[in-house]
């Protein structure tokens, strides 16, 4: 497939241009430290580990220094991420990082190109796209996990109709000004999203600047 570029609203997606062809995000080097000890303490040290909206490839090199016994395949929808992505890993010398790849999480059935991994994180997507297409975020990614599998997905929620501060209320407001159809979605819509799809999710975790994380694991076996 192809990559495509997106339009994303101004206040979405923020990427400094840097050395080297390396794209900036000044959150990413803010959440990397908590999002490693999430992956640590609910994911293991080992495996291999899809990135979904790998964005400028600071996470993955991050996470793959810090977290050597995983593999990672690191993705974005984006021609220019992608790039960015590589150059961050051949900044980082990194041996356990794969080549990035290309992906659009929304499309239907991109998992049978991407299966069996014990970890896939997304940070900060389903915010940016609309109900339908995060709905088959959360499903490719319950299909793509290995049995056993962890899922951990990043990112600012409602909390019910709720926003968790004036703050997160105003971002949104900025998303749907630009387009009407994203937006923040509640975290129990994507949790029972997972559970539809058959994983088995945990309580929320609460992450820096009123984001969360929400884990969820494959059954080992089918449940019967
Ligand atoms: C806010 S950035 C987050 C990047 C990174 N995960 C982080 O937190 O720094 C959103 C990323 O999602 C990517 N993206 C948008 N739509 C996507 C889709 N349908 N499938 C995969 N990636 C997508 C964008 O290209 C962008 O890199």
């Amino acid at each position: 497939m192809a990559a495509k570029k997106l339009n994303l609203p101004d206040t979405a997606s923020v990427a400094h241009p840097g050395a080297d062809g390396r794209l900036h995000a000044p959150s990413a080097n803010r959440n990397a430290p908590v999002i490693r000890k999430t992956i640590l303490e609910h994911a293991g040290i080992s495996g291999t580990a899809l990135e979904i909206a790998s964005g400028t490839g600071e996470h993955v090199t991050m996470l793959a220094q810090a977290l050597p016994g995983f593999s990672w395949q690191p993705t974005d929808i984006d021609s220019d991420r992608i790039m960015s992505i590589a150059n961050w890993i051949r900044h980082s010398e990194c041996k356990n990082i794969l080549s990035p790849a290309i992906l659009d999480a929304t499309r239907a059935g991109w998992e049978k190109e991407y299966s069996g991994y014990d970890l896939i994180l997304m940070v900060n997507l389903l915010h940016l796209i609309d109900t339908d297409g995060a709905s088959v975020v959360v499903e490719g990614i319950a299909k793509s996990l290995a049995p056993g599998g962890t899922a951990m997905i990043y990112g600012p929620f409602l909390r019910g109709d709720d926003f968790a501060s004036r703050g997160d209320e105003v971002f949104h407001k900025s998303l749907v000004d630009q387009n009407s159809a994203i937006g923040y979605k509640s975290f129990q819509t994507v949790q029972g999203w997972q559970a539809s799809s058959g994983l088995m999710t945990k309580p929320a975790i609460t992450m820096p600047a009123n984001n969360l994380m929400l884990v969820a694991h494959k059954p080992a076996r089918p449940l019967t």
